[in-house]
């Protein structure tokens, strides 16, 4: 394994604007958390350094949604966020947020030295201004057509579609997300960090790491090679939430969240280490990794290593591991539109599985090219890898020692086959596990559990053992070092699983570390084992089935609001009309004026409330997906028009009978939509 003194290694700081979902996880923190632990495990000295961003238009974009402040936007999510990454079992030295003082304190320090140095332009640009809600347009407030793609709903920060960082007077026909209107341009100063002039560093720094994932590195050099080349980048913001820029005459102004969020990792360190934090981010001994997905790849390629360069006093990252994007289910994954699988929710369908989830994106996790997630192939994998291959491995030969030689490890006098082939395995996880090839090395990893499995079919132990004690005691022998090796193989990836083994053969995890992986003496003989469990269960149709329902019910209630990418009505236009139906089509559907009589909670279910409707023939039970938007007790006795002949659908175990009209104002926010003159209940609308 290459010799660094020590190791900073960093995972995306996470908008704490939402929880993570499946796609956070494959894309940044699973691998980063594998990294880590494999580095852990041979002993290296190591920093995990992750927390939440909690600054930056998505937060205040939320809290507009959401009809709450900032402050308790970030305080829910920084907690929702912690506690997941928690459950999971990534393993960061500390989960940190850049509310914190030390970070503000940190960030507004590194600002005012390159300040004082001249390391900054000022401009007065012309910026966008929305004249209806009296506010300059940054990052996410503005949207439009992106120059590069065409995709219309760029931000003004960046292209989801293609990647691009763009401003916002890049965008083709922008609108404001907060009125929908068109806004105006008007002279504001900020500060800017001339990447035009510094675009020969960036090449140099670039172009010594080809050795980067060629996704990370081909993205930097279309950046670098575009057009014009990189352009002056503005490093304060017009906006009232962020940290305030720390000079005289920036009254109103914040540190751009990009400037701001990659000296988390800075202060965060800090917090964790007040004494020696500068070791890990000012030694040249020191390598500094960013995990990320490809989304942040110019931050961390370009716009973070050149501040850090012209601060002067830091390392820059060795390497930018970036991954593509997760799909699900033939989709993009989108919590706004709720397609998407949480890791609390999952938690709370499949408890204790843990690695289930950890072992299927890791499996399938997006290298080199987006991925897709399915719940049948996650079944699949579970049941023929992690239960039929590795627990019915593991399981088999715990059972036969025992039953064969009272639980203790038999006599043998060794196999140089195996030898030879652990030897070959633990170089090849190794090696994989050092170019950040995760899949790959699991699939060797499976691979041990493979040939595990072979052994045993091979050479039948159970036959053997009325015949032949000794050979019988040998296979058990092999069967269960490759068990110990498995249990320190799997550790990075599947660390619930390899303490599980660890009790079950009775050895403290603490006293083996990587490098004994490919020993054949880890379990000594006469060694008294522990008693066998089964790592894994079979996963049934029925509990998969009601993921894929549960998936589409949830994105089928928020499907008019779709806020964070809908937030304006022309915007919503801008989508185009709909297919022409006939008058026959419009007659089919049942619409009718009723009033909520009844409005609650679903539990388990962030965004669903449970209505009673009373349609004047009946009282309907109605879940709709408008809990972040409105409270229960303040819709009793709101009237509403309900489609009341949609066929029924469950929702969390309830059955929906029907669907209520919402429409969005110009602010995004949702109102019934409803005749003007209150009407009976029953009333038909035609
Ligand atoms: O894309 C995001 O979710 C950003 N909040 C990542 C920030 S990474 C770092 F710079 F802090
Ligand atoms: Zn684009």
């Amino acid at each position: 394994m290459s010799n660094w003194k020590r190791y900073t290694i960093t995972a995306a700081l996470p908008y704490a604007n939402g929880p993570v979902h499946i796609g956070h996880l494959a894309g940044c923190y699973l691998p980063s958390d594998i990294y880590v632990r494999h580095l852990r495990a041979n002993k290296k000295d190591v920093v995990f350094i992750c927390g939440s961003d909690e600054h930056g238009v998505p937060i205040t974009v939320s809290a507009r949604r959401e009809g709450i402040t900032p402050q308790q936007v970030v305080d829910k999510y920084h907690k929702i966020m912690g506690d997941a990454f928690k459950e999971f079992g990534i393993s960061f030295s500390i989960y940190s947020r850049t509310s914190s003082e030390t970070h503000k304190q940190t960030a507004s320090a590194f600002f005012r030295k390159l300040y004082d140095e001249g390391k900054f332009t000022e401009q007065v640009t012309d910026q966008y201004y929305d004249e209806e809600a009296k506010q300059f347009l940054a990052d996410r407030y503005i949207v439009g057509t992106c120059p590069v793609c065409g995709n219309e709903n760029a931000y003004g920060d960046q292209c989801e579609n293609c990647g691009s960082s763009l401003s916002p007077t890049d965008l083709i026909n922008p609108h404001s997300t907060l009125s929908g209107s068109k806004p105006v341009l008007r002279k504001t100063k900020n500060w800017f960090l001339p990447l035009d002039k510094l675009q020969p560093k960036i090449e140099k720094y670039i172009d010594s790491h080809k050795d980067w994932k060629v996704n990370v590195y081909g993205q930097c050099k279309s950046w670098l090679d575009a057009g014009d080349g990189l352009q002056p980048r503005s490093m304060t913001r017009d906006l009232d939430w962020g940290v305030p820029v720390p000079i005289e005459g920036a009254t109103g102004k914040v540190l751009y969240v990009w400037f701001d969020a990659p000296i988390g990792y800075i202060s965060a360190t800090k917090e964790l280490l007040p004494d020696t934090w500068e070791t890990y981010w000012k030694d040249k001994d020191t390598r500094l990794i960013h995990f990320i997905g490809k989304d942040n790849i110019v931050f961390h390629c370009i716009i973070f290593p050149v501040m850090l360069m012209e601060h002067g006093e830091f390392i820059v990252a060795d390497n930018v591991p970036a991954n593509e994007f997760l799909n699900l289910e033939g989709r993009k994954l989108s919590t706004s539109k709720g397609w998407a699988v949480w890791l609390h929710e999952y938690l709370q369908d499949f408890k204790d599985k843990q690695d289930e989830l950890r072992y299927v994106l890791t499996s399938i996790a997006p290298e080199t090219k987006d991925s897709e997630f399915t719940w049948k192939d996650y079944q699949t994998r579970v049941n023929s890898e992690l239960v039929g291959i590795f627990g019915n491995l593991v399981n088999r030969v715990l059972v036969l020692t025992d039953k064969f030689f009272d639980n203790k490890v038999p006599q043998s006098s060794g196999n140089p086959d195996l030898s030879a082939f652990l030897a070959e395995q633990h170089k090849k996880v190794s090696d994989s596990l050092e170019n950040f090839r995760f899949r790959e090395a699991l699939t060797e990893v499976m691979n041990v559990a493979r040939y595990g499995n072979q052994l045993l079919s091979e050479k039948e132990p159970w036959k053997t053992i009325k015949t032949d004690k000794d050979l019988t005691a040998a296979i058990l022998y092999d069967g269960l070092q490759i068990i110990a090796n498995l249990a320190i193989l799997c550790e990075p990836f599947l660390p619930f699983t390899s303490k599980k083994i660890f009790d079950m053969i009775q050895i403290d995890a603490a006293t083996l570390s990587w490098t004994d992986a490919g020993r054949t003496d880890l379990l000594p003989m006469g060694h008294k084992l522990g008693k066998a469990a089964l790592l894994y269960q079979k996963i049934e149709d029925e509990p998969i089935q009601a993921q894929v329902e549960k998936l589409k019910a949830t994105a089928q209630a928020l499907a008019p609001p779709a806020p964070a990418e809908k937030t304006s009505k022309k915007m919503e236009e801008s989508t185009g009309p709909k297919a022409e139906i006939t008058f026959d089509d419009f007659a089919k559907i049942d619409l009718r004026v009723g009033t909520i009589l009844a409005a609650e909670k679903v539990e388990k279910a962030d965004k669903l409330l449970k209505l009673t409707v009373d349609i004047g023939y009946e009282a309907r039970t109605i879940v709709s997906g408008i809990a972040e938007h409105f409270r229960p007790e303040e819709l009793i006795g709101q009237q509403v028009s309900v489609v009341a002949n949609l066929a029924p659908r469950k929702l969390r175990g309830i059955e929906s009978k029907g669907m209520i009209l919402l429409a969005e104002d110009s602010t995004g926010k949702l109102i019934f939509a409803i005749p003007k003159i209150s009407t009976e209940n029953g009333s038909i609308i035609r």
